[in-house]
């Protein structure tokens, strides 16, 4: 089922900034996407059209192949998750429980069924025992984790997640990556993600769509999308870094990829069917 659609959507900000020009996208029901780009290119912008915050000039935004218009915003919001950029942009409670609970709060949600909802979100987003800090005295990654669990409150469809891994250290990223693979495999939850950490995308995503200065240049599955090397590079991206590695390696003839690996999974596999016991 076609969840979230972006038809022929441009969008200039009042100060005359034109943010997007024509974009068209679709994310399905259980999926994985990223949406990759440089800064500036377009992705928070895409994100605000997805609940309404911001409305299109031109086009249309669609959830479940119906206009997100002004009758629609509740249902909409309720549905899809948004975990901000700035964690200090969305935490505001005295305490982690009461930071979960607050989206409940608002929907007049008995106690008790309020209850087993906040502490399942707490165990989904891995905060059992957090309960009583301060979300302000967390660490970056403990932070974006207490974001999530108060979206994950509210069961959504879909998450909308902006730069999940950005700012935090190479733990707190991987714990992210983990628990958002997680949350999708075990709860069906679709996770669209935009980021310019190209090495976090094929650990986290099925498909992409590659912006540039306010359009969508390329989309396809992961592979695809990294195999088109000119174009990643020509959008000020580049290749994961182990793909960088396995390019040179191929370069330099002494070792060739059937197609260039993503992950260190990936390249190992492959390293391992080449070389595997001839060390
Ligand atoms: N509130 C705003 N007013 C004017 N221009 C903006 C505003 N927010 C973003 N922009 C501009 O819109 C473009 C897209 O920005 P954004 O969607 O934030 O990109 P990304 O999230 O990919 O970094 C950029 O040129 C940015 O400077
Ligand atoms: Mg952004």
């Amino acid at each position: 089922m076609e969840l979230i659609t972006l038809s022929s959507v441009s969008f200039a900000y009042p100060d005359g900034t034109r943010a997007l020009t024509d974009v068209n996208l679709s994310i399905m029901s259980g999926e994985r996407v990223a949406l990759l780009g440089a800064n500036g290119a377009g992705k928070s912008t895409v994100f605000q059209m997805f609940n309404g915050l911001l409305m299109p000039a031109k086009g249309v935004v669609s959830f479940k192949g119906r206009p997100v218009e002004k009758a629609y915003l509740k249902e909409v919001r309720r549905r899809i998750g948004m975990v901000f950029q700035d964690p200090d942009d969305q935490l505001f409670s005295g305490t982690v429980r009461q930071e979960i609970a607050y989206g409940l709060t608002n929907l007049g949600m008995a106690k008790d069924r309020m209850e087993q909802a906040v502490s399942w979100a707490l165990q989904a987003a891995e905060l059992a025992g957090y309960e009583d800090r301060s979300p302000f005295n967390l660490s970056g990654g403990e932070k974006k984790r207490v974001a999530l669990a108060g979206v994950l409150a509210m069961q959504p469809e879909v998450l909308v997640l902006d730069e999940p891994t950005a700012a935090l250290d190479p733990l707190g990223a991987a714990k992210i990556i983990k628990l958002l693979n997680a949350i999708n495999r075990q709860l069906g939850i679709t996770v669209v993600f935009a980021t310019h950490d190209v090495d976090a995308v094929p650990l986290l995503a099925d498909r992409v769509y590659v912006m540039d200065r306010g359009e969508i240049k390329l989309s396809g599955s992961t592979e695809e999308v990294f195999a088109r090397k000119d174009l990643i590079r020509a959008y000020n991206l580049r290749l994961p870094r182990v793909a960088h590695l396995a390019e040179l390696l191929e370069r330099e003839g002494i070792c060739r990829f059937p197609a260039l690996p993503l992950t260190i999974g990936g390249a190992r596999a492959e390293l391992v069917k080449k070389i595997g016991g001839r060390y």
